[in-house]
C-alpha cells in the first residue's frame, strides 16, 4: 500500500545532495581504494570531532558496532547485561553473540530502559548495562552511572537511533564505556548503503575493536592484508564508498534536524493532550529517529490513520523478553514495558515530508479523538 505520508522515505529528490553522492562515489572509483581507504579515515575524525570522542571506529553495520563495543571491552561467557525488553532485537543479539546473558529491565515513561529495575537485576554476574536511546531520547544517563559506579559495572550505548542527542552539550555515544551507532539509510544520519560506527575514549578497547574488525588480524590495510590472526574474528570492516557518502551526508544533517525538530515541536505543541509523547529537559537535545507517541485506542487509531493515507508503524513488537527464542531468559513479566507496547505508535516525522502534510496528520489524530 502505497501512502500519501510515509513513515520514511528515502528517495534522494535533492539535486545538489545527489550531485555531491555520486562525484563522492566517483571519486572513490577513480583512486581505487575501496576498503578501509581514505574517506573511512576522514570519516571516523570527523565523527570523533563532531560527538567529542577520542576514538571512532568506522565499521559496515550498527549490529557489528554495538556487537564490537561490548566484545572488544570484555563482555564474554557467563556474564550478565542489563538490557530494556524494549528494543529492537540486535542489541540483545549482540549479547549473545559475546556469549553473554540478557537480563531484562523494565522501561520507564520515556520508553527507555528503567533506572529502578536496572537497580533490582543486578547479580554477582552482572557485568554491563547496555542502554539504548529509544527513538533518540537519552536514557537517565545520570542514574545509569551512579547505579553501575556503585556496582562496578560497565555502561554501554546502543546509539543506533540517537546520533546528535545531547544532554548538558555531552553526545550520545560519550556516557559509556563503548557504544554504536548505525547509520543505515533509515537513521536521521544517514548514509545510503548499510554502515555503523563504534565510538569509545578507551584506547584498549578501540584497539582491540580494530583488531577485531579486520578478521582478527594485525593487518594494515595500507600495506598488506596478512593471516596474522590474534584473535578470531569476521569481517566488519566498513567501504570507502559508504564512507564518501556518509561525510557528504554529515553536511546536512544539522539542517535535515532543524525541520524535523520543527515537526517534532509542531506535534508536541498541537497534538491532542490525551497524546503523550517522550518528555526532553532544558539542557536535551532529542536524537529523532522517528517520533512515537503514546496513546489509548492505539490499534483504532493506526487504521483511522491508514484509511486516511498516513503510515505509522509500531515498533519492536512482540517486547524481546516475548519473542520465541528469548522468552526462556523472561524472569518476570515487566509492568510498564507490557503497558507501553499497547499504546505506541510512530508517525510520520522527517525531512521529506512538508509543514501541511505535519499539519494533515496533526489534525486526522485530533479529529479521532474527538469523534
Ligand atoms: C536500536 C538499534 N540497534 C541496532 C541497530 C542495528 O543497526 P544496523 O541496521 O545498522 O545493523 C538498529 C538498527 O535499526 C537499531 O535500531
Amino acid at each position: 500500500m502505497k501512502f500519501k505520508i510515509p513513515i520514511f522515505d528515502l528517495k534522494v529528490y535533492d539535486k545538489n545532495l545527489k550531485k555531491n553522492l555520486i562525484n563522492s562515489v566517483s571519486n572513490v572509483l577513480n583512486h581505487g581504494k575501496l576498503f578501509l581507504g581514505p574517506e573511512v579515515d576522514k570519516l571516523e575524525k570527523k565523527l570523533s570531532k563532531f560527538l567529542n570522542i577520542k576514538y571512532t571506529l568506522a565499521v559496515s553495520s550498527g549490529s557489528s558496532a554495538i556487537f564490537l563495543a561490548m566484545k572488544s571491552a570484555g563482555i564474554k561467557k557467563g556474564d550478565e547485561v542489563i538490557v530494556s525488553t524494549l528494543t529492537w532485537i540486535i542489541p540483545v543479539n549482540a549479547i549473545l553473540m559475546c556469549g553473554a546473558i540478557p537480563v531484562f529491565a523494565d522501561i520507564d515513561d520515556n520508553l527507555n530502559i528503567d533506572p529502578i529495575s536496572v537497580n533490582k537485576k543486578i547479580t554477582k554476574k552482572t557485568k554491563a548495562i547496555l542502554c539504548m536511546h529509544y527513538a533518540g531520547k537519552l536514557c537517565n544517563m545520570l542514574e545509569i552511572k551512579k547505579i553501575a559506579k556503585k556496582n562496578k559495572l560497565k555502561i554501554f550505548e546502543d546509539s543506533a537511533q540517537s546520533f546528535g542527542a545531547k544532554l548538558s552539550n555531552k553526545s550520545s555515544g560519550t556516557f559509556s564505556d563503548a557504544a554504536g551507532f548505525s547509520s543505515n539509510p533509515m537513521k536521521p544520519f544517514n548514509g545510503y548503503t548499510e554502515s555503523g560506527f563504534l565510538t569509545t575514549n578507551s584506547k584498549k578497547i578501540y584497539d582491540r575493536a580494530k583488531i577485531l574488525r579486520h578478521a582478527g588480524t594485525l593487518s594494515d590495510y595500507k600495506k598488506i592484508v596478512t593471516n596474522h590472526c590474534i584473535e578470531p574474528s569476521l569481517n566488519h570492516k566498513l567501504d570507502s564508498v559508504s564512507a564518501s557518502l556518509l561525510l557528504v551526508s554529515l553536511k546536512s544533517f544539522k539542517n535535515k534536524m532543524k525541520i524535523i525538530n520543527k515537526y517534532a515541536s509542531f506535534y508536541e505543541l498541537n497534538l491532542p493532550n490525551n497524546v503523550k509523547f517522550q518528555t526532553i529537559s532544558k539542557n536535551e537535545v532529542h536524537g529523532r529517529y522517528v517520533f512515537p507517541i503514546i496513546v489509548n485506542q492505539r490499534d483504532k487509531l493506526a487504521k483511522y490513520l491508514s484509511h486516511n493515507g498516513i503510515e505509522t508503524k509500531i515498533f519492536n513488537l512482540p517486547l524481546v523478553y516475548n519473542t520465541p527464542f528469548y522468552k526462556k531468559f523472561k524472569k518476570e513479566k515487566l509492568p510498564n514495558a507490557e503497558k507501553l507496547i499497547k499504546k505506541i505508535l510512530i508517525i510520520p516525522c522527517h525531512e521529506k515530508l512538508n509543514f501541511s502534510q505535519i499539519k494533515y496528520v496533526t489534525n486526522k489524530i485530533i479529529k479521532f479523538y474527538s469523534l
